[in-house]
């Protein structure tokens, strides 16, 4: 018996395990556009997966203080960032009566449960002990989400990795408290900014990172607005005015407050 007969041999199908992720779209109504709602959502959640492992990595290099790599994996973490802020576009040829065809059918369900996004927010430096208590107790995506947040952030990372290039940076006594501005962090990257070497080009890679988060929300939220108007979300909250909430909080402030003194 040769080899190929005892393991079935490897296609393009079996490694992508394409009957899984094929056979994972499923409408609950009839209605023409649901499909493209699934499918949307899926490949943002396969996009949240992949940005998730994309930081983990980029936080291991920020802390070896290699500046090479972290680059690198910035520039692939924006790039992608990029796709998921113009797959909005897809959504947007939905009008609001073809979503309102089938939205009775979701429920609850809501963007606002994204376990995914809410472990992004959290390695991005959200500390609110609320957000996973949100999940049943057990699950995956709580003890994700809390993990996240009990860990050194991104910007913790990133602070080990000006002290590795000779910066003053202290490292922040509590990682599980939200970073909060700090003078003397801006002024540290004050003095990076004019060196303007390796770690000035890190720091202008988090900036765009973080306006690229604030560029999703911005075009979620007209979405909203141009989908559902002023209903409430499935999900339980007011809606767009919730989402407004949400926008231009930075992720990194200390980045954003050094800029009037360059
Ligand atoms: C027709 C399309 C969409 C509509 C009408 C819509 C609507 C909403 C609304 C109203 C909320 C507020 C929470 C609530 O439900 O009460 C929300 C939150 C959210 N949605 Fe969407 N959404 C849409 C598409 C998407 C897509 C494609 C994603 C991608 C994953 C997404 C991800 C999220 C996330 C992560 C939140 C939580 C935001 C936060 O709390 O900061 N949404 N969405």
């Amino acid at each position: 018996m040769s080899e190929g007969d005892q393991h079935a041999a490897l296609t393009y199908t079996s490694y992508l395990a394409l009957d899984e992720v094929l056979g994972a779209q499923r409408p609950r109504s009839a209605e023409h556009d649901e499909l493209l709602f699934i499918v949307i959502h899926q490949v943002y959640e396969l996009w949240f997966k992949q940005l998730l492992h994309e930081l983990a990595f980029l936080q291991r290099r920020l802390e070896d203080g290699d500046t090479p790599h972290a680059v690198r994996t910035l520039r692939r973490i924006l790039t992608i960032l990029k796709v998921v802020v113009a797959q909005i576009d897809v959504l947007e040829t939905m009008t609001p009566s073809q979503f309102a065809s089938f939205r009775a059918r979701l429920d609850a369900a809501s963007g606002f449960q994204s376990g995914q996004f809410r472990e992004l927010e959290a390695v991005l430096g959200r500390r609110e002990a609320a957000v996973a208590e949100h999940y049943p107790e057990g699950s995956e995506a709580r003890e994700r989400i809390a993990a996240a947040m009990a860990r050194p952030s991104l910007f913790d990372s990133f602070l080990t990795y000006l002290r590795a290039h000779g910066y003053d940076a202290p490292a922040r006594p509590d990682v599980t408290v939200s970073v909060e501005p700090s003078r003397e962090v801006q002024a540290t990257l004050l003095r990076v900014y004019r060196d303007d070497s390796g770690p000035a080009s890190v720091c202008e890679h988090l900036v765009d990172l973080d306006e690229g988060v604030q560029e999703w929300r911005y075009r979620h939220v007209k979405m909203v607005e141009r989908t559902i108007g002023d209903k409430p979300g499935t999900g339980g909250s007011s809606g767009a005015a919730y989402l407004r909430t949400t926008l231009s909080a930075p992720v990194f402030p200390d980045l954003w407050a050094v800029r009037s003194e360059l």
